[in-house]
Protein backbone atom coordinates (compact mmCIF):
# COMPACT_ATOMS: atom_id res chain seq x y z
CA UNK A 1 0.00 0.00 0.00
CA UNK A 2 1.10 3.49 -0.70
CA UNK A 3 2.62 5.05 2.55
CA UNK A 4 2.55 9.27 2.77
CA UNK A 5 4.72 10.94 5.10
CA UNK A 6 2.82 14.15 6.30
CA UNK A 7 3.82 16.74 4.20
CA UNK A 8 3.35 14.23 1.09
CA UNK A 9 -0.72 13.44 3.06
CA UNK A 10 -0.70 17.70 2.77
CA UNK A 11 -0.27 18.20 -0.87
CA UNK A 12 -2.45 15.20 -1.99
CA UNK A 13 -5.00 17.02 -0.01
CA UNK A 14 -4.81 20.19 -2.19
CA UNK A 15 -4.79 18.10 -5.16
CA UNK A 16 -7.98 16.35 -5.05
CA UNK A 17 -10.28 19.42 -5.28
CA UNK A 18 -8.25 20.39 -8.41
CA UNK A 19 -8.90 17.05 -9.81
CA UNK A 20 -12.80 17.04 -8.85
CA UNK A 21 -13.10 20.19 -9.88
CA UNK A 22 -11.33 19.87 -13.79
CA UNK A 23 -13.44 16.30 -14.15
CA UNK A 24 -16.98 18.46 -13.34
CA UNK A 25 -15.81 21.32 -15.53
CA UNK A 26 -15.61 19.11 -18.65
CA UNK A 27 -19.40 17.98 -17.76
CA UNK A 28 -20.05 21.66 -17.87
CA UNK A 29 -18.19 22.27 -21.05
CA UNK A 30 -20.58 20.12 -22.80
CA UNK A 31 -23.83 21.81 -20.89
CA UNK A 32 -22.21 25.19 -22.27
CA UNK A 33 -23.27 25.45 -25.82
CA UNK A 34 -22.95 28.96 -27.71
CA UNK A 35 -25.96 29.96 -28.11
CA UNK A 36 -25.63 32.48 -31.27
CA UNK A 37 -29.06 33.64 -31.81
CA UNK A 38 -30.09 36.82 -30.59
CA UNK A 39 -26.40 38.37 -32.53
CA UNK A 40 -27.45 40.58 -34.95
CA UNK A 41 -26.42 39.55 -38.30
CA UNK A 42 -22.71 41.29 -38.95
CA UNK A 43 -22.21 41.56 -35.52
CA UNK A 44 -20.16 39.80 -32.53
CA UNK A 45 -22.38 40.08 -29.37
CA UNK A 46 -25.76 40.57 -28.73
CA UNK A 47 -27.33 43.62 -27.67
CA UNK A 48 -27.69 42.42 -24.10
CA UNK A 49 -25.46 43.49 -21.19
CA UNK A 50 -22.81 41.45 -19.52
CA UNK A 51 -24.34 39.62 -16.73
CA UNK A 52 -23.31 39.14 -13.69
CA UNK A 53 -21.70 35.99 -13.41
CA UNK A 54 -19.62 37.06 -16.34
CA UNK A 55 -18.68 40.17 -14.18
CA UNK A 56 -17.50 37.85 -11.21
CA UNK A 57 -15.75 35.89 -14.04
CA UNK A 58 -13.94 38.97 -15.00
CA UNK A 59 -12.90 40.19 -11.96
CA UNK A 60 -11.93 36.41 -10.38
CA UNK A 61 -9.99 36.58 -13.16
CA UNK A 62 -7.81 39.65 -13.32
CA UNK A 63 -7.44 39.10 -8.97
CA UNK A 64 -6.15 35.49 -9.90
CA UNK A 65 -3.76 35.66 -13.07
CA UNK A 66 -3.03 39.25 -12.88
CA UNK A 67 -2.56 40.05 -9.22
CA UNK A 68 -1.91 36.43 -7.03
CA UNK A 69 -0.30 34.50 -9.74
CA UNK A 70 2.26 37.21 -10.67
CA UNK A 71 2.66 38.14 -6.51
CA UNK A 72 3.12 33.78 -6.07
CA UNK A 73 5.82 33.56 -9.12
CA UNK A 74 8.16 36.11 -7.27
CA UNK A 75 7.30 34.22 -3.72
CA UNK A 76 8.37 31.32 -5.52
CA UNK A 77 11.49 32.89 -7.42
CA UNK A 78 13.07 33.76 -3.38
CA UNK A 79 11.59 30.43 -2.45
CA UNK A 80 9.45 31.87 0.45
CA UNK A 81 6.96 29.42 2.10
CA UNK A 82 4.12 31.61 0.91
CA UNK A 83 4.50 30.59 -2.53
CA UNK A 84 2.02 27.26 -1.81
CA UNK A 85 -0.56 29.46 -0.08
CA UNK A 86 -0.67 32.37 -2.62
CA UNK A 87 -0.55 29.83 -5.48
CA UNK A 88 -3.48 27.52 -3.98
CA UNK A 89 -5.47 30.69 -2.96
CA UNK A 90 -4.97 31.50 -6.72
CA UNK A 91 -5.80 28.62 -8.17
CA UNK A 92 -9.12 28.11 -6.32
CA UNK A 93 -10.28 31.46 -7.27
CA UNK A 94 -9.07 30.69 -11.16
CA UNK A 95 -11.13 27.53 -11.12
CA UNK A 96 -13.93 29.06 -9.86
CA UNK A 97 -13.46 32.05 -12.59
CA UNK A 98 -13.76 29.04 -14.91
CA UNK A 99 -16.79 27.70 -14.01
CA UNK A 100 -18.20 31.14 -14.33
CA UNK A 101 -16.42 31.69 -17.82
CA UNK A 102 -19.04 29.10 -18.98
CA UNK A 103 -22.06 29.21 -16.83
CA UNK A 104 -22.58 32.99 -18.28
CA UNK A 105 -25.66 33.79 -19.56
CA UNK A 106 -26.71 38.03 -20.33
CA UNK A 107 -24.73 38.49 -23.58
CA UNK A 108 -23.99 36.54 -26.07
CA UNK A 109 -20.61 35.87 -28.28
CA UNK A 110 -19.86 34.79 -31.59
CA UNK A 111 -17.42 32.00 -31.75
CA UNK A 112 -14.13 33.81 -30.32
CA UNK A 113 -9.97 33.52 -29.25
CA UNK A 114 -10.55 34.21 -25.55
CA UNK A 115 -13.05 30.90 -25.81
CA UNK A 116 -9.88 28.90 -27.61
CA UNK A 117 -7.29 30.18 -25.66
CA UNK A 118 -8.70 29.64 -22.50
CA UNK A 119 -7.74 26.22 -22.55
CA UNK A 120 -4.35 26.92 -23.19
CA UNK A 121 -3.87 28.72 -19.93
CA UNK A 122 -5.67 26.48 -17.86
CA UNK A 123 -3.71 23.56 -18.98
CA UNK A 124 -0.89 25.16 -18.05
CA UNK A 125 -2.09 26.00 -14.75
CA UNK A 126 -2.84 22.60 -14.33
CA UNK A 127 0.80 21.46 -14.91
CA UNK A 128 1.86 24.33 -12.89
CA UNK A 129 0.15 22.78 -9.71
CA UNK A 130 0.47 19.00 -10.90
CA UNK A 131 4.34 19.88 -10.79
CA UNK A 132 4.07 21.92 -7.37
CA UNK A 133 2.54 19.45 -5.82
CA UNK A 134 5.46 17.05 -6.77
CA UNK A 135 8.11 19.58 -5.90
CA UNK A 136 5.74 19.67 -2.32
CA UNK A 137 5.52 16.02 -2.09
CA UNK A 138 9.82 16.42 -1.88
CA UNK A 139 10.70 13.13 -3.54
CA UNK A 140 14.29 13.14 -3.62
CA UNK A 141 15.62 9.56 -3.45
CA UNK A 142 16.70 7.09 -6.17
CA UNK A 143 15.07 8.35 -10.12
CA UNK A 144 12.94 11.29 -7.95
CA UNK A 145 16.45 12.73 -7.07
CA UNK A 146 17.18 12.68 -10.83
CA UNK A 147 14.09 13.87 -12.20
CA UNK A 148 13.68 16.62 -9.44
CA UNK A 149 16.09 19.32 -10.50
CA UNK A 150 14.12 19.39 -14.05
CA UNK A 151 10.67 19.45 -12.67
CA UNK A 152 12.09 22.58 -10.58
CA UNK A 153 13.60 23.52 -13.65
CA UNK A 154 10.65 23.86 -16.13
CA UNK A 155 8.18 24.27 -13.02
CA UNK A 156 9.92 27.70 -13.15
CA UNK A 157 10.33 28.13 -16.78
CA UNK A 158 6.72 28.21 -17.16
CA UNK A 159 5.79 29.61 -13.80
CA UNK A 160 7.82 32.74 -15.79
CA UNK A 161 6.09 32.71 -18.91
CA UNK A 162 2.64 32.07 -17.32
CA UNK A 163 2.11 35.80 -16.26
CA UNK A 164 2.47 36.79 -20.36
CA UNK A 165 -0.05 34.14 -21.57
CA UNK A 166 -2.60 34.92 -18.41
CA UNK A 167 -1.95 38.72 -19.69
CA UNK A 168 -2.68 38.12 -24.14
CA UNK A 169 -5.96 36.04 -22.37
CA UNK A 170 -6.93 38.93 -20.66
CA UNK A 171 -6.46 41.16 -23.42
CA UNK A 172 -8.12 38.42 -25.61
CA UNK A 173 -11.45 38.65 -23.00
CA UNK A 174 -11.32 42.59 -23.20
CA UNK A 175 -11.78 42.46 -27.03
CA UNK A 176 -14.18 39.26 -26.75
CA UNK A 177 -16.49 40.85 -24.19
CA UNK A 178 -17.12 44.07 -26.70
CA UNK A 179 -17.12 42.12 -29.88
CA UNK A 180 -13.79 44.07 -31.11
CA UNK A 181 -11.25 42.48 -33.72
CA UNK A 182 -12.82 40.75 -35.35
CA UNK A 183 -12.93 40.90 -39.57
CA UNK A 184 -10.83 43.44 -41.11
CA UNK A 185 -10.02 44.93 -37.54
CA UNK A 186 -7.87 42.22 -36.92
CA UNK A 187 -4.31 43.41 -38.11
CA UNK A 188 -5.03 46.85 -36.39
CA UNK A 189 -5.68 45.43 -32.78
CA UNK A 190 -2.86 43.27 -32.83
CA UNK A 191 -0.79 45.82 -34.17
CA UNK A 192 -1.73 47.98 -31.40
CA UNK A 193 -1.79 45.30 -28.67
CA UNK A 194 1.64 43.97 -29.75
CA UNK A 195 3.51 47.41 -29.75
CA UNK A 196 1.67 48.57 -26.65
CA UNK A 197 2.62 45.82 -24.83
CA UNK A 198 6.43 45.81 -26.14
CA UNK A 199 6.26 49.08 -24.69
CA UNK A 200 5.17 48.38 -21.25
CA UNK A 201 7.48 45.04 -21.51
CA UNK A 202 10.33 47.56 -22.17
CA UNK A 203 9.33 49.60 -19.15
CA UNK A 204 9.41 46.60 -16.98
CA UNK A 205 12.84 45.33 -18.28
CA UNK A 206 14.13 49.10 -18.27
CA UNK A 207 12.90 49.64 -14.03
CA UNK A 208 13.68 45.61 -13.11
CA UNK A 209 17.35 46.43 -13.99
CA UNK A 210 17.50 50.04 -12.72
CA UNK A 211 16.39 48.22 -9.66
CA UNK A 212 17.88 44.71 -9.20
CA UNK A 213 19.41 43.72 -12.52
CA UNK A 214 22.66 45.74 -12.42
CA UNK A 215 24.97 42.44 -11.44
CA UNK A 216 23.27 40.59 -14.23
CA UNK A 217 24.08 43.43 -17.12
CA UNK A 218 27.78 43.86 -15.56
CA UNK A 219 28.15 39.61 -16.07
CA UNK A 220 26.77 39.91 -19.64
CA UNK A 221 30.04 42.63 -20.06
CA UNK A 222 27.86 44.34 -22.51
CA UNK A 223 26.19 48.07 -21.75
CA UNK A 224 22.35 47.99 -21.24
CA UNK A 225 22.18 50.10 -24.34
CA UNK A 226 23.96 46.87 -26.30
CA UNK A 227 20.76 44.77 -25.62
CA UNK A 228 18.43 47.62 -26.21
CA UNK A 229 19.92 48.42 -29.32
CA UNK A 230 20.13 44.77 -30.56
CA UNK A 231 16.32 44.20 -30.07
CA UNK A 232 15.85 47.64 -31.94
CA UNK A 233 17.66 46.40 -34.97
CA UNK A 234 16.39 42.97 -35.02
CA UNK A 235 12.82 44.77 -34.75
CA UNK A 236 13.61 47.18 -37.08
CA UNK A 237 15.27 44.15 -39.73
CA UNK A 238 11.61 42.78 -39.52
CA UNK A 239 8.95 46.13 -39.92
CA UNK A 240 11.49 46.92 -42.73
CA UNK A 241 10.70 44.08 -44.74
CA UNK A 242 7.20 42.93 -43.68
CA UNK A 243 5.06 46.26 -43.42
CA UNK A 244 4.59 45.95 -47.23
CA UNK A 245 3.71 43.26 -49.67
CA UNK A 246 5.85 43.66 -52.32
CA UNK A 247 3.69 42.92 -55.29
CA UNK A 248 1.34 45.02 -54.35
CA UNK A 249 1.38 49.02 -54.97
CA UNK A 250 2.69 51.18 -51.96
CA UNK A 251 -0.25 52.46 -49.46
CA UNK A 252 0.45 55.55 -46.60
CA UNK A 253 0.18 52.91 -44.22
CA UNK A 254 3.15 50.72 -45.94
CA UNK A 255 5.42 53.74 -46.36
CA UNK A 256 4.99 54.91 -42.63
CA UNK A 257 5.72 51.71 -41.15
CA UNK A 258 8.34 51.14 -43.58
CA UNK A 259 10.19 53.79 -43.15
CA UNK A 260 9.61 53.53 -39.05
CA UNK A 261 11.33 50.41 -39.83
CA UNK A 262 14.43 51.31 -41.42
CA UNK A 263 14.91 54.20 -38.88
CA UNK A 264 15.23 51.60 -36.12
CA UNK A 265 17.89 49.40 -38.22
CA UNK A 266 19.90 51.86 -39.02
CA UNK A 267 19.77 53.29 -35.40
CA UNK A 268 19.97 50.14 -34.04
CA UNK A 269 23.45 49.66 -36.26
CA UNK A 270 24.54 52.86 -34.78
CA UNK A 271 23.84 52.08 -31.18
CA UNK A 272 25.62 48.91 -31.43
CA UNK A 273 28.92 50.64 -32.33
CA UNK A 274 28.47 52.88 -30.06
CA UNK A 275 27.79 50.39 -26.93
CA UNK A 276 31.81 49.67 -26.62
CA UNK A 277 34.52 52.10 -25.71
CA UNK A 278 38.40 52.47 -27.86
CA UNK A 279 39.15 49.52 -25.70
CA UNK A 280 36.04 47.24 -26.07
CA UNK A 281 34.73 47.98 -22.79
CA UNK A 282 31.11 48.66 -22.23
CA UNK A 283 29.94 52.12 -22.73
CA UNK A 284 26.26 53.21 -22.54
CA UNK A 285 25.01 55.81 -25.21
CA UNK A 286 21.89 57.61 -25.91
CA UNK A 287 20.65 56.24 -29.47
CA UNK A 288 18.14 53.86 -28.05
CA UNK A 289 16.38 56.71 -26.25
CA UNK A 290 16.65 58.92 -29.79
CA UNK A 291 14.91 56.01 -31.61
CA UNK A 292 12.40 55.94 -28.86
CA UNK A 293 11.65 60.11 -29.47
CA UNK A 294 11.63 59.44 -32.91
CA UNK A 295 8.99 57.05 -32.91
CA UNK A 296 7.06 58.81 -30.86
CA UNK A 297 7.50 61.64 -33.30
CA UNK A 298 6.20 59.66 -36.40
CA UNK A 299 3.18 58.37 -34.14
CA UNK A 300 2.51 61.82 -33.16
CA UNK A 301 1.68 62.96 -36.52
CA UNK A 302 -0.35 60.11 -37.79
CA UNK A 303 -3.82 61.35 -38.89
CA UNK A 304 -7.01 59.36 -37.88
CA UNK A 305 -10.68 59.70 -38.87
CA UNK A 306 -11.74 60.70 -35.54
CA UNK A 307 -10.82 63.57 -34.15
CA UNK A 308 -10.78 61.88 -30.50
CA UNK A 309 -8.59 59.25 -32.24
CA UNK A 310 -6.25 61.65 -33.77
CA UNK A 311 -6.05 63.58 -30.43
CA UNK A 312 -5.39 60.17 -28.47
CA UNK A 313 -2.69 59.35 -31.10
CA UNK A 314 -0.99 62.86 -30.86
CA UNK A 315 -0.96 62.30 -26.87
CA UNK A 316 0.75 58.68 -27.20
CA UNK A 317 3.22 60.36 -29.86
CA UNK A 318 4.20 63.57 -26.93
CA UNK A 319 4.41 60.53 -24.16
CA UNK A 320 6.70 58.27 -26.11
CA UNK A 321 8.58 61.70 -27.06
CA UNK A 322 9.07 62.52 -23.52
CA UNK A 323 9.93 58.80 -22.52
CA UNK A 324 12.39 59.12 -25.04
CA UNK A 325 13.70 62.56 -23.94
CA UNK A 326 13.65 61.50 -20.15
CA UNK A 327 15.95 58.55 -20.90
CA UNK A 328 18.74 60.18 -22.88
CA UNK A 329 18.36 63.25 -19.83
CA UNK A 330 18.80 60.12 -17.68
CA UNK A 331 21.88 58.58 -19.15
CA UNK A 332 23.89 62.14 -20.43
CA UNK A 333 23.08 63.96 -17.26
CA UNK A 334 21.99 62.19 -14.08
CA UNK A 335 24.05 58.78 -14.28
CA UNK A 336 27.18 60.83 -16.72
CA UNK A 337 27.58 57.74 -18.43
CA UNK A 338 28.09 55.60 -15.33
CA UNK A 339 26.12 52.18 -15.20
CA UNK A 340 24.53 53.07 -11.81
CA UNK A 341 24.01 55.78 -9.02
CA UNK A 342 24.97 54.62 -5.88
CA UNK A 343 21.41 54.88 -5.09
CA UNK A 344 19.20 55.29 -7.49
CA UNK A 345 17.71 58.90 -8.10
CA UNK A 346 13.88 59.92 -8.47
CA UNK A 347 14.20 60.89 -12.24
CA UNK A 348 14.89 57.23 -13.27
CA UNK A 349 11.82 56.56 -12.59
CA UNK A 350 10.04 58.66 -15.24
CA UNK A 351 11.54 56.69 -18.57
CA UNK A 352 9.80 53.25 -17.84
CA UNK A 353 6.46 54.84 -16.53
CA UNK A 354 6.08 57.27 -19.35
CA UNK A 355 6.68 53.90 -21.19
CA UNK A 356 4.13 52.09 -18.98
CA UNK A 357 1.94 55.70 -20.25
CA UNK A 358 2.84 55.53 -23.92
CA UNK A 359 1.85 51.51 -24.10
CA UNK A 360 -0.97 51.58 -22.10
CA UNK A 361 -2.33 54.81 -24.11
CA UNK A 362 -1.45 53.09 -28.08
CA UNK A 363 -3.23 49.72 -26.20
CA UNK A 364 -6.28 51.62 -25.84
CA UNK A 365 -6.20 53.40 -28.99
CA UNK A 366 -7.64 51.05 -31.61
CA UNK A 367 -10.16 52.33 -33.88
CA UNK A 368 -13.60 50.43 -32.48
CA UNK A 369 -12.39 51.32 -28.84
CA UNK A 370 -11.96 55.09 -29.53
CA UNK A 371 -15.32 54.91 -31.56
CA UNK A 372 -16.78 53.00 -28.93
CA UNK A 373 -15.06 56.42 -25.91
CA UNK A 374 -16.08 59.04 -28.49
CA UNK A 375 -20.17 57.64 -28.81
CA UNK A 376 -20.12 57.59 -25.06
CA UNK A 377 -19.48 61.41 -24.87
CA UNK A 378 -16.03 61.13 -23.58
CA UNK A 379 -13.67 63.51 -24.37
CA UNK A 380 -10.05 62.87 -25.28
CA UNK A 381 -8.78 64.35 -21.72
CA UNK A 382 -10.52 62.13 -19.44
CA UNK A 383 -10.21 58.92 -21.60
CA UNK A 384 -6.34 59.48 -21.05
CA UNK A 385 -5.75 60.39 -17.66
CA UNK A 386 -8.35 57.44 -16.90
CA UNK A 387 -5.20 55.76 -19.07
CA UNK A 388 -2.12 57.76 -17.24
CA UNK A 389 -3.80 56.37 -13.85
CA UNK A 390 -3.89 52.58 -14.80
CA UNK A 391 -0.34 53.32 -15.95
CA UNK A 392 0.44 54.59 -12.17
CA UNK A 393 -1.31 51.68 -11.16
CA UNK A 394 0.67 48.84 -13.38
CA UNK A 395 3.61 50.99 -12.31
CA UNK A 396 2.76 50.47 -8.21
CA UNK A 397 2.29 46.84 -9.29
CA UNK A 398 5.77 46.52 -10.91
CA UNK A 399 7.37 48.03 -8.07
CA UNK A 400 5.44 46.10 -5.25
CA UNK A 401 6.89 42.64 -6.96
CA UNK A 402 10.26 43.95 -7.15
CA UNK A 403 10.19 45.24 -3.67
CA UNK A 404 8.61 41.60 -2.76
CA UNK A 405 12.29 40.25 -4.57
CA UNK A 406 14.55 42.49 -3.12
CA UNK A 407 12.82 42.29 0.17
CA UNK A 408 14.22 38.45 0.60
CA UNK A 409 17.57 38.63 -1.87
CA UNK A 410 19.36 42.15 -0.92
CA UNK A 411 21.87 42.54 2.13
CA UNK A 412 19.87 43.07 5.21
CA UNK A 413 21.52 45.68 7.11
CA UNK A 414 22.25 44.19 10.81
CA UNK A 415 22.56 45.97 14.23
CA UNK A 416 25.82 47.06 14.76
CA UNK A 417 26.11 44.34 17.90
CA UNK A 418 25.27 41.84 15.76
CA UNK A 419 27.61 42.59 13.10
CA UNK A 420 30.16 43.02 15.26
CA UNK A 421 29.29 40.52 17.67
CA UNK A 422 29.64 37.13 15.17
CA UNK A 423 31.93 38.58 12.39
CA UNK A 424 29.79 38.21 9.84
CA UNK A 425 29.02 42.05 9.23
CA UNK A 426 28.37 42.78 5.27
CA UNK A 427 27.39 38.91 4.39
CA UNK A 428 24.45 38.53 2.79
CA UNK A 429 22.09 37.53 5.84
CA UNK A 430 20.01 34.30 4.75
CA UNK A 431 19.36 33.67 8.38
CA UNK A 432 16.68 36.12 8.74
CA UNK A 433 15.02 33.88 6.07
CA UNK A 434 15.62 30.71 6.55
CA UNK A 435 12.48 30.89 8.64
CA UNK A 436 10.63 32.27 5.70
CA UNK A 437 12.52 29.58 3.42
CA UNK A 438 11.77 26.24 5.37
CA UNK A 439 8.26 25.83 3.58
CA UNK A 440 10.08 25.45 0.26
CA UNK A 441 13.72 24.67 0.24
CA UNK A 442 14.30 21.20 -0.28
CA UNK A 443 16.21 18.83 1.90
CA UNK A 444 19.18 18.38 -0.70
CA UNK A 445 19.61 22.32 -0.21
CA UNK A 446 19.22 22.21 3.22
CA UNK A 447 21.91 19.43 3.69
CA UNK A 448 23.98 21.43 1.63
CA UNK A 449 23.54 25.08 3.52
CA UNK A 450 24.83 22.82 6.89
CA UNK A 451 27.80 21.79 4.91
CA UNK A 452 28.41 24.91 4.03
C1 LIG B 1 -0.51 25.59 -6.51
C2 LIG B 1 0.41 24.75 -6.56
C3 LIG B 1 1.89 25.01 -6.53
C4 LIG B 1 2.75 24.38 -5.69
C5 LIG B 1 2.39 23.34 -4.64
C6 LIG B 1 4.08 24.89 -5.97
C7 LIG B 1 5.24 24.48 -5.33
C8 LIG B 1 6.50 24.96 -5.55
C9 LIG B 1 7.68 24.54 -4.85
C10 LIG B 1 7.72 23.44 -3.78
C11 LIG B 1 8.73 25.27 -5.31
C12 LIG B 1 10.19 25.19 -4.85
C13 LIG B 1 10.93 24.19 -5.64
C14 LIG B 1 12.27 23.84 -5.01
O1 LIG B 1 12.32 22.93 -4.19
O2 LIG B 1 13.24 24.49 -5.33
C15 LIG B 1 8.21 26.17 -6.31
C16 LIG B 1 8.98 27.10 -7.01
C17 LIG B 1 8.45 27.96 -7.98
N1 LIG B 1 7.12 28.03 -8.39
FE1 LIG B 1 5.58 26.94 -7.70
N2 LIG B 1 4.01 25.82 -6.96
C18 LIG B 1 2.69 25.93 -7.34
C19 LIG B 1 2.17 26.76 -8.32
C20 LIG B 1 2.92 27.66 -9.06
C21 LIG B 1 2.39 28.52 -10.08
C22 LIG B 1 0.93 28.59 -10.53
C23 LIG B 1 3.43 29.26 -10.56
C24 LIG B 1 3.42 30.32 -11.63
C25 LIG B 1 2.79 31.41 -11.67
C26 LIG B 1 4.62 28.87 -9.84
C27 LIG B 1 5.89 29.42 -10.02
C28 LIG B 1 7.03 29.01 -9.36
C29 LIG B 1 8.35 29.59 -9.59
C30 LIG B 1 8.69 30.71 -10.59
C31 LIG B 1 9.23 28.92 -8.74
C32 LIG B 1 10.74 29.17 -8.63
C33 LIG B 1 11.45 28.18 -9.50
C34 LIG B 1 12.89 28.59 -9.80
O3 LIG B 1 13.44 29.42 -9.09
O4 LIG B 1 13.44 28.09 -10.79
N3 LIG B 1 4.28 27.88 -8.93
N4 LIG B 1 6.86 25.96 -6.43
C1 LIG C 1 -6.53 35.05 -17.80
C2 LIG C 1 -7.69 35.04 -17.29
C3 LIG C 1 -8.94 34.46 -17.93
C4 LIG C 1 -9.22 33.14 -18.23
C5 LIG C 1 -8.34 31.92 -18.00
C6 LIG C 1 -10.55 33.11 -18.78
C7 LIG C 1 -11.21 31.96 -19.17
C8 LIG C 1 -12.47 31.92 -19.72
C9 LIG C 1 -13.20 30.72 -20.08
C10 LIG C 1 -12.68 29.31 -19.88
C11 LIG C 1 -14.37 31.09 -20.62
C12 LIG C 1 -15.45 30.16 -21.17
C13 LIG C 1 -15.21 30.05 -22.66
C14 LIG C 1 -16.23 29.23 -23.37
O1 LIG C 1 -17.41 29.57 -23.30
O2 LIG C 1 -15.84 28.23 -24.01
C15 LIG C 1 -14.42 32.51 -20.59
C16 LIG C 1 -15.46 33.26 -21.06
C17 LIG C 1 -15.44 34.62 -21.14
N1 LIG C 1 -14.51 35.47 -20.58
FE1 LIG C 1 -12.80 34.95 -19.70
N2 LIG C 1 -11.04 34.39 -18.83
C18 LIG C 1 -10.08 35.24 -18.31
C19 LIG C 1 -10.17 36.61 -18.17
C20 LIG C 1 -11.19 37.36 -18.72
C21 LIG C 1 -11.21 38.81 -18.74
C22 LIG C 1 -10.15 39.72 -18.11
C23 LIG C 1 -12.34 39.18 -19.43
C24 LIG C 1 -12.88 40.53 -19.77
C25 LIG C 1 -12.32 41.66 -19.56
C26 LIG C 1 -13.04 37.96 -19.83
C27 LIG C 1 -14.20 37.91 -20.56
C28 LIG C 1 -14.86 36.76 -20.93
C29 LIG C 1 -16.05 36.73 -21.77
C30 LIG C 1 -16.74 37.93 -22.39
C31 LIG C 1 -16.43 35.37 -21.87
C32 LIG C 1 -17.62 34.81 -22.63
C33 LIG C 1 -17.12 34.22 -23.94
C34 LIG C 1 -18.12 33.26 -24.56
O3 LIG C 1 -19.16 32.98 -23.98
O4 LIG C 1 -17.78 32.75 -25.64
N3 LIG C 1 -12.30 36.88 -19.37
N4 LIG C 1 -13.25 33.00 -20.05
Amino acid sequence: MLALSTPQRGAAKLLLPVILLSLSSSALVAAHEHEEEGIPEGEFISPDPLDNILWIHIFAMILSFGIIFPLGMVLGIVRSRWHVPVQVLGTLIAVMGWFLGHAHKGRQFAPNIHATFAPILMTMLAGQVGFGVYLKLHLERGMHGKIRPYVVKLHGVAGKIMPLVAWTQMLFGGITSLGFCHADHGIQCMAHFIMGSSFIVYGMIMVIILQVGQVWLKGTGRSQEFWDSLVITIWGCINTFTEHRWNEPWALNDIQHTSMGIVWLCAGLLGIWLSRDKNGNPKRNIVPGLVVFLTGYGMSAHAQELPLSTMVHQVFGYTLMAAGLARIIEIAIILRDKPELGEESSFQHLPPYLLFASGLIFMCANEEQLALVSSGGVDHVSYLLVLYSLAFLMYLFTMVLIGVFTSSTQPVKLPTAVATGNGHAGARVHDAEEFELEGLISDEEDDANKRQ
